[in-house]
């Protein structure tokens, strides 16, 4: 018989129940890789177990509660007990990471939490372990697969926010407060984990900028699709002038962008850097079954050594202020010489256009352009000029477009 490797869980709802359920089916193949045979030996819901119990009864904790406190504390406590602990808590890492991951350090244990960024899809070991050698120049990430889904269903059907909320709502997409993931919040997390670990610098959530999907609509679908666009809230870490941005929006795709492709659900997330050009990983972003897939598989490494906590090795300045290629949507007088007063405002401001598509709508049409890169700041002084010009008649709408394609 192999020794038992002892389980503390934490959390029995969505992702507990069903890691307690994948453990007893996997528990046997393990036994031949690690000569353990994993067995959870305590569980602590609000209504069940003692913490100090199951503390004392575990070579390892993992953490499905979610949240700050008492995730926090318990996971604290755990490490300094000199166990090694596991979560899918991308919250918790977000604000404290950098508190955890000392407190790891200096007790000499492993702090693994691939199920905290894309479910299942393995971005954290392979940006740990696998890409350690690349310095990351950027990483692209559809990190939230409520938003994919809804923007999917938008720009397939046709449906507003609002119905194809509804709709993702109903079949358990999206849970019935949405605001972490609508508001981009929840990606935003993900993405300050996901950039601590590519450029080893702290990275607080505080720290991303983040916009929602909320105020998108069918029309801005319907244009894009003519200017051969996909529209994707898109996490971006990447290095700025000797500093880091780190934010969340939506933003525009060209077909050929390897994230254009992912549909539905799903999560993908692409490493860029000069040696490897670009590396995407994708699969189900979330759900018990899939989130318990990474949780395990975070389980088994920690059974087996060595450690790989990270450390900070940089401090770099969070940058505010980026170079974006930008959709521009407005609604105009349809009379001669607007498209060119609108481009001699941009042009002030540095902006050129890249595409432009105008469409009539009885005594007024609707101009909507792509423009190539420039700095944020400097769009938005554009944009401000041009919405107190006379023959504007609609706030004009600006989405990012992420303009890069690999071949
Ligand atoms: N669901 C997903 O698809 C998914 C995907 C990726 C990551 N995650 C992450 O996985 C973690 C767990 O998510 P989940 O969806 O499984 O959550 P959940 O279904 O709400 O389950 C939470 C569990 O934690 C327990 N709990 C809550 N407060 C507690 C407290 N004060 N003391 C002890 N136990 C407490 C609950 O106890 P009761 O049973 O007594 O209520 C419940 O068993 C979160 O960090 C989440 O962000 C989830």
């Amino acid at each position: 018989m192999a020794e038992t490797f002892r389980i503390g869980l934490l959390g029995h709802g969505t992702v507990g129940s069903a890691f307690e359920a994948l453990l007893a089916e996997r528990a046997d193949a393990f036994v031949p890789i690690t000569g353990l045979r994993p067995e959870i030996t305590g569980v602590l819901t609000r209504s069940r177990g003692d913490f100090e119990e199951v503390l004392a009864n575990a070579d390892l904790v993992v953490e499905l509660i979610g949240g700050i406190e008492p995730a926090r504390d318990y996971v604290l406590r755990a490490m300094k007990a000199g166990k090694h602990v596991v979560s899918a808590n991308k919250q918790l890492l977000s604000q404290h990471g950098e508190e955890l991951w000392a407190c790891a350090r200096e007790h000499g244990v492993q702090l693994r939490f691939e199920g905290a960024v894309a479910g299942v899809v393995p971005v954290i070991r392979v940006l740990q372990e696998s890409l350690a050698a690349t310095r990351v120049e950027r990483i692209h990430g559809i990190v939230n697969g409520t938003t994919n889904y809804i923007l999917t269903e938008m720009a397939a059907r046709g449906l507003s926010y609002e119905e194809a909320l509804q709709q993702a709502q109903e079949l358990g997409y999206a849970e019935a407060d949405p605001t972490d993931d609508v508001t981009g919040r929840d990606a935003a997390a993900k993405m300050a984990i996901l950039a601590r670990l590519a450029f080893s610098t702290p990275v607080h959530l505080d720290q991303v900028v983040y916009e929602g999907i909320e105020h998108l609509t069918a029309d801005d679908m319907e244009y894009a699709k003519e200017l051969g666009l996909g529209l994707k809230l898109i996490g971006t870490a990447e290095r700025v002038d000797g500093g880091i941005s780190v934010r969340v929006h939506p933003a525009f795709l060209y077909a050929a962008h390897p994230l254009a492709s992912v549909h539905g659900p799903f999560n993908a997330v692409t490493v860029e850097s000069d040696a490897i050009t670009e590396v995407t990983l994708s699969g189900p972003g979330a759900g018990g079954p899939q989130t318990a897939t990474a949780v395990l598989g975070d389980v088994i490494s920690a059974m087996i050594p060595p450690a790989c906590t990270p450390e900070t090795t940089e401090t770099l300045p969070v940058v505010a202020d980026v170079k974006s290629a930008f959709y521009l949507a407005m609604e105009v007088d349809d009379e001669p010489g607007v498209l060119a007063q609108v481009a001699e405002v941009l042009g002030m401001q540095g902006a050129s256009i890249k595409s432009v598509v105008q469409k009539g709508l009885g005594r007024q049409a609707r101009l909507v352009m792509v423009l190539h890169p420039l700095l944020e700041s400097r769009f938005y002084a554009a944009v401000q000029l041009i919405s107190q010009m006379a023959f504007v008649r609609s706030t004009p709408r600006a989405i990012r477009v992420i303009d890069e394609e690999f071949s």
